[in-house]
């Protein structure tokens, strides 16, 4: 982790440009990963140069994968097949990514050999049964410490496939899950109470795998090949909603957003802040590699509060935060419930946001699921991010419309999902600075 940032947020201008945000991280996680399982060679296009993807990345290659970086956003990946990962005695550090460590979990379940992964101070808080509980019903060995990592995976168990219908909605599981398919004997099915983002099906079918698929399901069996497969990452949806809210907030904007991916299961702020009142078109739909991608086209408009409807929130989950600053200048009160897997992310979101927003005046009822949010005026005031980084952007885009500065405490870890957020921010009419 890099060391401790502190970023100041002044009133901004019009928000105006036309931006491309970095590369999708659950899209460039998985096309790690699958890249290096995979017999020949992939080149991934539009990779997250993030510090979680990295992570992944460092993981990788740790473990035998040749992976070169013929330029910034771009990786060339010697898969090594199915079988050829190499063992390692030192620990495998997954950063701050909780994607990066359940998702390996599922992966390293089926090695002969073991592995132990390690997280950074956020990520060892962050439960890991909901992995491990599923993994070893298919004969996977993971200790963990009372279902927190370290998670120490044992090598060389037999696996079989299973039957699993999660407890909650959850691509990090379904994937862990799907991924120790591969190396199952028989037939592994996942099915979801709500349906959750489909990366690694989409990715596993144009890698070759045979895989059945729907929203809500997925179906394979172990014991197949990868082939190595191209990818081009879309630009992340998750990174496109600050500027989404930022652009509807701040009066006389218009930003331009070019190919975001448009993954049904990541859209759900769009279907929001429309609720809301905002104005967003999306302008010339196509495919890039497997996924819908489109531009976005953001104008300000002045937002109401509303109930949000609880089934959007499993596809907008990693958007709470910035709907929480939407909501906190929109006209009237905002509900947001059906959220409380937003307590176990890389901070307990509706705690950090709802202090945060305390403190710059505004008036939210924490609820055990999500909370109450009235529509005003903020003021200047501090906010700790508890190094999370969606909290930091949120609280930035915050800082667009209030009266005085926000000053944000612990801003490093944005780089763990958006590098560049606070140049492109500047850019384009945010007024950004680094405090003392
Ligand atoms: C992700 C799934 C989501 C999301 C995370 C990325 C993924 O987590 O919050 O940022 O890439 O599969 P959950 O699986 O815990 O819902």
């Amino acid at each position: 982790m890099s060391s401790r940032l502190d970023w100041q947020s002044h009133a901004g201008q019009p928000l105006r440009g036309n931006l491309r945000v970095p590369g999708d991280k659950s899209v460039s996680h998985r096309s790690l990963m699958l890249a290096a399982l995979a017999e020949g060679r992939s080149h991934i296009r539009g990779f997250l140069e993030g510090e979680d993807t990295r992570a992944t990345a460092a993981v990788l290659a740790q473990l035998g994968v040749h992976i070169e970086t013929p330029a910034d956003g771009e990786r060339v990946i010697e898969g090594v097949g199915l079988h050829g990962l190499r063992g390692t005695t030192h620990a495998l550090d997954c950063g701050n990514a909780g994607t990066g460590m359940r998702l390996l979990a599922g992966l390293l379940a089926g090695q002969a050999f073991d592995s132990t992964l390690i997280g950074d101070e956020s990520l060892s808080k962050r439960p890991m049964r909901r992995v491990t509980d599923p993994l070893a019903q298919m004969g996977a060995k993971i200790d963990t410490q009372d279902g927190l990592p370290p998670l120490h995976v044992h090598g060389g168990q037999n696996l079989h496939g299973i039957h699993y219908t999660l407890p909650v909605a959850s691509a990090q599981v379904k994937s862990a899950l799907l991924l120790a398919g591969l190396y199952a004997e028989g037939e592994t099915e996942v099915i979801e109470p709500h349906p959750t983002r489909d990366y690694t099906e989409r990715m596993l079918a144009a890698f070759g795998w045979p895989i059945v698929f729907k929203p809500g399901f997925a179906r394979l069996s172990g014991k197949h090949t990868l082939r190595a497969t191209d990818v081009d990452v879309p630009a992340d949806f998750s990174s496109a909603a600050f500027f989404m809210v930022a652009a509807s907030i701040m009066p006389g904007s218009e930003l331009h957003l070019s190919a975001v991916g448009l993954n049904p299961r990541r859209t759900g702020l769009l279907h929001a802040l429309r609720l809301m009142g905002a104005d967003i078109r999306v302008e010339n739909e196509r495919e890039s590699g497997g996924e819908p991608v489109g531009d976005l086209i953001v104008r300000h408009a002045p937002l109401h509060g509303i109930e949000l409807p609880e089934a959007l929130v499993p596809d907008m989950i990693d958007e709470l935060p910035v709907l929480f600053i939407a909501a906190a200048v929109a006209k009237g009160q905002t509900v947001i419930r059906g959220a409380a897997e937003l307590r176990v992310k890389e901070s307990d979101r509706i705690a950090t946001m709802a202090a945060g927003l305390r403190a710059v005046g505004a008036a939210i009822e924490e609820t055990p699921d999500g909370a109450l949010i009235q529509g005003g005026t903020l003021s200047a005031g501090t906010v700790v991010s508890h190094g999370d980084h969606r909290i930091a952007m949120s609280f930035a885009v915050a800082g667009l419309l209030a009266q005085g500065p926000i000053r944000i405490n612990d801003c490093s870890n944005v780089a763990t999902s958006f590098p560049g957020f606070f140049e492109l921010a500047n850019g384009c009419g945010f007024t950004l600075t680094q405090a003392d």
